[in-house]
């Protein structure tokens, strides 16, 4: 009787640990989809797909992981450029070819889809990523992905991050962006993407850095940009956009980094911009701006990068610039400048360079005057 209690209890610890245990795997409809999304990429060297295997994606799948309640696939993140072992071991960096699938989008509760610097990831964002209403960061940063970015992107409420900075983007940028309520990080650098910044972006009000550098944009600076109270590095350069500097951008609160150089922009510099002395680096340099340059600094002024130039400013160098707190890298060479170089001052190095090619300015540390 005894014994048959005892064995009893014991066949049922056995089951329970067998139903645990397949309760604990991730389900077959996202080990399905992970298979897919593996079977349309080629990753040779490192062999981190290797570990994908076994029937519990949730458990030792390089780069996988789930919610530990729902044991739903959570987060694929796959960096190319990392410090894991599997990289040291092969003495490179990452490298993958082959597409992401639009298999991925069956991981519907999917917070986190990193898939970056692989360097020869081609193919397109599979529009359906717009389906995936828990994504909280799409890092895409890297390859080779080309296409459009997702009209729907914008149904995305919970995005956070949207990294698609080198690669080979086309086309505009969604007009529904402005609705990706929670995103912090805008990273479009380095594409092909053409056409005008949605005049309502300063509907992201939690934004905090938009890199939209080396693209094709074209038309003028929304001024709204100025309404996103968080906005810290706003980065247009090197694309085609034209039109005046919104004066407003001057007396936005933590904007630290204004990179607007290798545009078209034209008008007047605005006042605002060289008083703000929050702002700690300022490119403006190969624009088409013009007239004087606003005597405006003080002691408060700490630029560690002011580049103003290979544009047209006439007139003189404003006397305040002595009083500035500090500034490191200064340069306004090739203008219509005029006059003289104003002396004792907060510059670190005063190089000949900084004022080269003006119309005729002297002091030191060109020329006695
Ligand atoms: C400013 O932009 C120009 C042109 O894009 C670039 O050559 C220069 O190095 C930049 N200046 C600084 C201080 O980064
Ligand atoms: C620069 O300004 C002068 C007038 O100050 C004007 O004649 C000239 O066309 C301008 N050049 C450019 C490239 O904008």
């Amino acid at each position: 009787m005894k014994l048959t209690g005892a064995f009893l209890v014991s066949a049922l610890t056995l089951l329970l640990l067998t139903v645990t245990s397949t309760v604990n795997a991730c389900p077959p409809s996202d080990r399905a989809a992970l298979m897919e999304f593996k079977a349309a990429l080629n990753e040779p060297y490192l062999g981190i797909f290797n570990t994908w295997s076994g029937s519990d994606c949730c458990t030792n799948w390089y780069g996988v992981s789930c919610d530990p309640e729902t044991n739903r696939v959570a987060d694929i993140t796959l960096r190319g450029e990392s410090e894991d072992p599997i990289f040291e071991k092969a003495g490179r960096s990452g490298y993958m070819t082959g597409s992401i699938s639009p298999s991925v989008c069956q991981l519907d509760r999917l917070t986190t889809l990193v898939v970056a610097d692989w360097k020869a990831i081609s193919g397109e964002i599979p529009p359906c990523v717009a389906s995936l209403s828990r994504l909280r960061i799409l890092d895409l940063i890297g390859n080779k992905i080309s296409g459009e970015i997702p009209a729907d992107i914008g149904e995305l409420s919970r995005l956070t991050v949207l990294n698609l900075a080198d690669n080979q983007i086309s086309g505009s940028i969604p007009g529904s962006i402005v609705n990706l309520k929670r995103l912090m990080h805008l990273e479009l650098s380095n594409n092909k993407i053409c056409g005008e910044i949605p005049s309502d972006i300063g509907k992201l009000s939690m934004m905090s850095r938009a890199l939209l550098s080396r693209n094709e944009l074209t038309g003028s600076i929304p001024s709204s940009l100025a309404n996103i109270y968080r906005l810290a590095d706003l980065d247009l350069s090197m694309n085609q956009m034209t039109g005046s500097i919104p004066v407003q951008l001057g007396s936005m609160p933590v904007l630290s980094t204004l990179n607007l150089d290798s545009n078209q922009l034209s008008g007047q510099i605005p006042t605002s911009l060289l008083s703000n002395s929050g702002l700690n680096i300022l490119n403006l340099s190969r624009n088409c701006l013009e007239g004087n340059l606003p005597d405006v600094f003080g002691p408060k002024t700490y630029f560690t990068a002011l580049d103003l130039s290979y544009n047209n400013f006439s007139g003189s160098i404003p006397k305040s610039l002595c009083s500035a707190r500090y500034i490191g890298h200064l340069d306004m060479s090739h203008n219509h400048l005029c006059g003289t170089i104003p002396s004792g001052s907060p510059f670190d190095r005063l190089e000949a360079s900084s004022f080269a090619n003006n119309d005729c300015l002297c002091g030191m540390p060109l020329s006695t005057c």
